[in-house]
């Protein structure tokens, strides 16, 4: 009953949208950058806001994980992509910004599988920033943005710095420097970071905890 009552708008269903994992930035067709993200976090809070009856759409770039049904899910894998999904599947009640975008994009891109030289120099430019995109997005702003943030030094300054900057409602923060949380680890230790309250530190849990904590606290804000 709870269920119902929780998270339907009127007659309509909330609906998330949530980005996840790695982009892939080609330097040819066989060769690409990309990061460490596993995809578990961003899985697992797709999970919870479909098991908690919002219509779900997850954004994923290429990951070792199976797939999620109930759920609007869309493979991407690069940064570009991944923005135009998201343009395409939004408007959304609460968006969720978990990928891991590579920050760069190779410009002098090959078609051709480039053959083995002696040295070789990659041109990078700066990829587009989905989450800033979207939180500054006269229309498509979804009343509830999160973005997450990866760091290994100096969590606090830079999680409030992305707040501001990446005009958020909430930041997620986590230590990746700690290889027993983070990454492809099933556990994770994050702390919220609001705009209009204080920060919220929450214990070590798994990443599928951490996922209906985060949930719950979306629900009681929609509501
Ligand atoms: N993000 C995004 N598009 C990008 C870069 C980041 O949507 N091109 C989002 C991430 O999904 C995350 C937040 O912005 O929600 C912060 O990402 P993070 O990698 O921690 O920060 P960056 O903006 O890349 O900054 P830096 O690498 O300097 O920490």
């Amino acid at each position: 009953m709870k269920y119902i009552l929780t998270t339907k708008k009127k007659n309509k269903k909330f609906k998330a949208l949530i980005t996840a994992g790695p982009t892939r930035e080609y330097i040819d067709p066989v060769r690409f950058i990309t990061n460490r993200s596993s995809g578990k976090q961003g899985y697992e809070i797709a999970k919870s806001f479909r098991d908690n009856g919002f219509e779900t759409t997850l954004i994923s770039g290429q990951t070792n994980l199976d797939p999620l049904s109930g759920l609007n899910f869309v493979k991407v894998e690069t940064a570009q992509e991944m923005f135009d999904q998201t343009i395409k599947n939004l408007p959304a009640d609460v968006a969720v910004f978990t990928a891991a975008v590579a920050d760069y994009k190779v410009t002098n891109y090959e078609n051709k599988k480039i053959k083995k030289k002696e040295n070789l120099n990659l041109y990078l430019e700066k990829n587009i920033d989905i989450l800033s995109n979207i939180s500054k997005h006269n229309y498509l702003r979804p009343k509830l943005t999160i973005g997450f943030a990866a760091e290994t030094n100096n969590l606090i300054k830079n999680s409030l710095k992305k707040l501001e900057e990446k005009n958020c409602d909430w930041i997620v923060a986590n230590d990746v420097s700690n290889n027993s949380i983070g990454f492809d680890s099933d556990e994770n230790q994050i702390s919220i970071f609001y705009r209009d309250k204080e920060k919220e530190n929450l214990k070590k849990m798994s990443k599928s905890l951490i996922a209906s904590e985060l949930v719950d606290r979306v629900i009681k804000t929609l509501n």
